[in-house]
């Protein structure tokens, strides 16, 4: 989805191209994987082989910008085949000859652009694509990927255990935060390119399909298979997508305040499936009255026999890996609903803009339940002694080899209530609710927050925020 600072991105680029194409000659491509020569290929319509992202080089895709991706896949457990076709709807940033989708395995059909079969070369995740036609400019162009084959989940890569397409014994267990959504679909995969999705998904009979956002009709079952469709109308990172699948109970309904809600548990935790769809109901009213209006359309939540060591905050269904999830968790990946969903990192590295506000929502949320304040949370916090590893990470720079580092969480969440004491309660909550409605829908990043805390307080926090975000020690 484009937002001005694309276009001035792209004027950017566009004035580059003037720069160095001697005048007269049409741009020329090659098709490139690595980084820096596609970089340097931009300006001759080669789209870049990642976003630019430093800490990530090879997620995303530059040259393009993509406003919808309709997912049609197909799955059976027992050979743990995908059958996928992706049809992307996109816009051209510059001129391309060539660009690149992010895709993990999986074997490439075809492909083409615009209903014209295109050429296309695979180099470890990059799938990279040569329309019959360059695209101009500033077009609207669709490109439409057949794909099948077994999914491999992401393992075990710095220190994110295993995320991705995850196949299950009933089905799939589908979190693919960080960049793992290249696991089951081709696109472009960093949040900075947020979109809107539909998904058709067919299972064997029996099985349920779970995916983000509002059933579209009821399933359909022919030959021993049932087809489900799903769609989210607002826009979504790829890491937020799932298709999660398998034998589930499910409980619908609404929030007290008439938000449709949707738990589903696997028969392993039906249990928890009337607590999950109240608490999941609670808390979204809740942090509604805290953050703002609720972005999205429904909400839920999903728990999985699949022991993940997660919870994932899926847009309007978190999904919980092999654990009955507490009061706490729910509260948690409900807040990031507002804080990492609705509002979007553009870059890794400020991902305590997810993390540290998620945990800020639990301590809050422990206080409205007459337990712990945030206050003791975070006193209790700051007490760990000096020599705590928190204290070494400064949680506002995540390192991309230590993505999901406790710093993020707890020393973000201690940043929250720091810039609280500092400005008072009032400014404070006027901040959450100015925050999550100057940037719904959009993406942020932690300089935008500090501007805002400044506008908004009258104060200088420079000192703050370096201190709890970027010093590699404990503030006093
Ligand atoms: N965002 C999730 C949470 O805090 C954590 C995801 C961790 N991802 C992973 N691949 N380990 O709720
Ligand atoms: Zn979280």
């Amino acid at each position: 989805m484009r937002s001005t600072r694309r276009r001035v991105a792209m004027l950017a680029t566009l004035v580059s191209v003037l720069a160095c194409s001697p005048a007269g000659e049409p741009p020329t491509g090659r098709a490139t994987s690595t980084p820096s020569a596609a970089a340097a290929g931009a300006a001759e319509g080669v789209g870049a082989a990642g976003i630019g992202d430093p800490d990530f080089p090879g997620d995303g895709n530059g040259g393009y910008d993509v406003s919808h991706y309709d997912l049609v896949v197909g799955y059976t457990p027992a050979t743990k085949r995908l059958d996928g076709v992706a049809t992307i709807s996109a816009a051209a940033t510059h001129d391309l000859t060539s660009f690149n989708l992010d895709l993990s395995g999986l074997d490439v059909r075809e492909v083409t652009v615009d209903g014209v079969p295109a050429t296309f070369g695979r180099k470890g995740d990059e799938l990279t694509v040569r329309p019959a036609e360059p695209i101009g400019d500033d077009s609207d162009f669709t490109v439409k990927v057949t794909y099948s084959g077994m999914p491999k989940p992401a393992q075990d890569h710095a220190n994110l255990g295993t995320y991705g397409f995850i196949p299950t014994s009933d089905g799939a267990f589908v979190a693919s935060e960080p960049n793992g959504s290249k696991t089951w679909f081709p696109g472009n995969d960093h949040p900075s390119d947020k979109a809107t999705f539909d998904f058709t998904i067919t299972v064997p009979a029996g099985l349920t399909a779970l995916a983000n956002g509002e059933r579209v009709g009821e399933p359909t079952t022919s030959g021993g298979r049932t087809t489900y469709r799903w769609r989210e109308r607002h826009p979504m990172a790829t890491y937020l997508a799932t298709a999660t699948l398998g034998k589930f109970e499910l409980r619908e309904g609404a929030t007290p305040g008439g938000i449709p809600n949707l738990a589903a548990a696997d028969p392993k935790y039906k249990d928890s499936l009337d607590s999950l769809h109240r608490i999941s109901g609670e808390a979204t009213d809740y942090w509604a009255t805290v953050f703002g209006p609720y972005p999205f359309s429904s909400t839920g939540g999903i728990v999985d026999d699949y022991s993940a060591g997660y919870a994932l905050e899926n847009q309007t269904k978190p999904l919980y890996g092999g654990f009955q999830p507490d009061e706490m968790i729910i509260a948690h990946e409900l807040a990031h609903q507002w804080f990492g969903n609705s509002l979007t990192i553009r870059r890794w590295k400020d991902l305590w803009l997810n993390e540290g506000f998620a945990t800020y929502a639990e301590w809050l949320w422990s206080e409205r339940k007459g337990k712990k304040s945030a206050a003791a949370h975070f006193k209790e916090a700051h007490a760990r002694p000096a020599s705590d590893p928190i204290w070494k990470y400064p949680p506002g720079r995540a390192k991309p080899d230590d993505l999901f580092n406790a710093s993020v969480y707890t020393r973000g969440g201690m940043t929250l209530h720091a810039l609280r004491q500092a400005i008072g309660d009032a400014t404070f909550f006027r901040l959450l609710k100015t925050w999550t409605s100057e940037h719904r829908y959009g993406h942020v990043t932690t300089e935008q927050f500090i501007d805002l805390a400044e506008r908004l307080s009258g104060k200088s926090l420079d000192a703050l925020f370096d201190a709890w975000l970027f010093q590699p020690r404990r503030p006093a």
